[in-house]
């Protein structure tokens, strides 16, 4: 038996779970439980992945000033007050580290983010779940919640898995009620999906308590890669630099984000398919008599009756090699959370789903 005893907090820990990717014994799998991109990486970036790995013998920038100023360019922001990760989940890992510790609570929501508690107990601060309402963050009970010992509050939005938003005033409003020792974390990982919402840019611009942070992963199709930002007042995002290790992002991925966040065509492209398909699909499940919110991310959240319904619809999915996310552990045993794809792809979903109506 060891006598090497775990720092507190760690043994919390459960093990993150990924979507599944495979199906034993069949090749034309689709997996849509991860939220990725249906079209892939851009040719722009993949492009500049490959021109940059002729470099592989250099270490790479550690302050990421070009990919920054190049971030700072796209969206009309101050690149000294940007910081770069290996995917969000660094930098909200960051955020946790750096802002709190052993007797700090940290507020996130009934339905947000899986990595959240984890990413708190990593810092050995103690989680302080607060439910929403009707799968809508509820900002009334987030601040009924805050107490001496909040340090910060940690929002998705849109949600995942709930796909729903909270308008920018109610954000605003959330930001007004905070004390000024809570910092609020805007994690807009879905933002470029989400019509004329700006991801919290204004509210991290203009208050000393507000980060927001966002990924490649998604729309820019670069989930393999690894690499998120957050954006946020200079001295955060400079308390944040210092646990940040030197050379985090690799040559390659700081060459394919920096190309990737340069090609707005892209994006529109991206975001544009997946208005269309989102709908098709929304408009689909519903057909099938299964609630269904509107989505403003790049998946929907399809409500069963029962998990019993759920179970039965995901075995008639798999059955025709489709993977989505069962959601219990985001408290939706009733739910299947499902990637929105291309066309073809939509339109197997939508037969494999009738087909599950027609013989349940
Ligand atoms: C809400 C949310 N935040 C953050 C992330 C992390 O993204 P990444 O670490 O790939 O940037 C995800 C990934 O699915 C997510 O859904």
């Amino acid at each position: 038996m060891s006598k090497i005893t775990p720092q507190p907090g760690i043994m919390e820990i459960a093990l993150y779970e990924g979507g599944k990717a495979k199906i034993e014994g069949r090749e034309d799998v689709l997996k849509l439980s991860s939220n990725e991109n249906p079209l892939g990486a851009p040719p722009s970036a993949q492009s500049a992945l490959a021109e940059a790995a002729r470099n592989l013998h250099r270490y790479p920038s550690t302050d990421h000033a070009e990919l920054r100023q190049a971030i700072g360019e796209v969206h009309g922001l101050d690149p000294a007050r940007i910081i770069c990760g290996v995917g969000s989940d660094e930098v909200l890992q960051f955020i946790c580290q750096a802002f709190s510790g052993p007797g700090d609570e940290i507020i996130h929501t009934e339905h947000g983010f899986s990595m959240y508690p984890v990413l708190i107990h990593m810092a050995g601060a103690t989680p302080v779940c607060v439910p929403e309402a009707e799968r809508v963050v509820d900002v009334d009970a987030i601040l009924a919640a805050v107490t001496d010992k909040t340090r910060i509050v940690l929002l998705t939005n849109p949600g995942n898995p709930t796909a729903t938003i909270l308008p920018e005033g109610a954000l605003e409003r959330l930001a007004d009620g905070l004390p000024a020792h809570v910092l609020l974390v805007i994690d807009g990982a879905y933002t470029e999906y989400a019509a004329g919402y700006d991801g919290g840019t204004a509210l991290a611009d203009a208050r000393p308590n507000v980060i927001m942070t966002r990924t490649f992963s998604k729309v820019y199709g670069l989930g393999g890669l690894r690499i998120g930002w957050g954006y946020g007042p200079k001295e955060l995002i400079d308390v944040m630099t210092r646990i940040r290790q030197p050379f985090n992002l690799s040559v390659v991925q700081l060459a394919a984000a920096e190309a990737a966040v340069r090609d707005r065509a892209w994006v529109e492209t991206c975001a544009a398919l997946n208005e269309r398909q989102r709908a098709r699909l929304v408009g689909a499940i519903r057909q099938l008599g299964v609630a269904c919110d509107d989505s403003h991310t790049n998946f929907v959240l399809a409500r069963f009756a029962d998990e019993a319904e759920a179970a039965a619809a995901d075995a008639v999915l798999q059955a025709d090699g489709i993977i989505v996310r069962r959601v219990k552990g985001y408290g939706f045993p009733e739910a299947l959370r499902i990637t929105v794809g291309d066309d073809d792809q939509t339109g197997r979903v939508i037969a494999a789903l009738t087909k599950w109506r027609e013989g349940a």
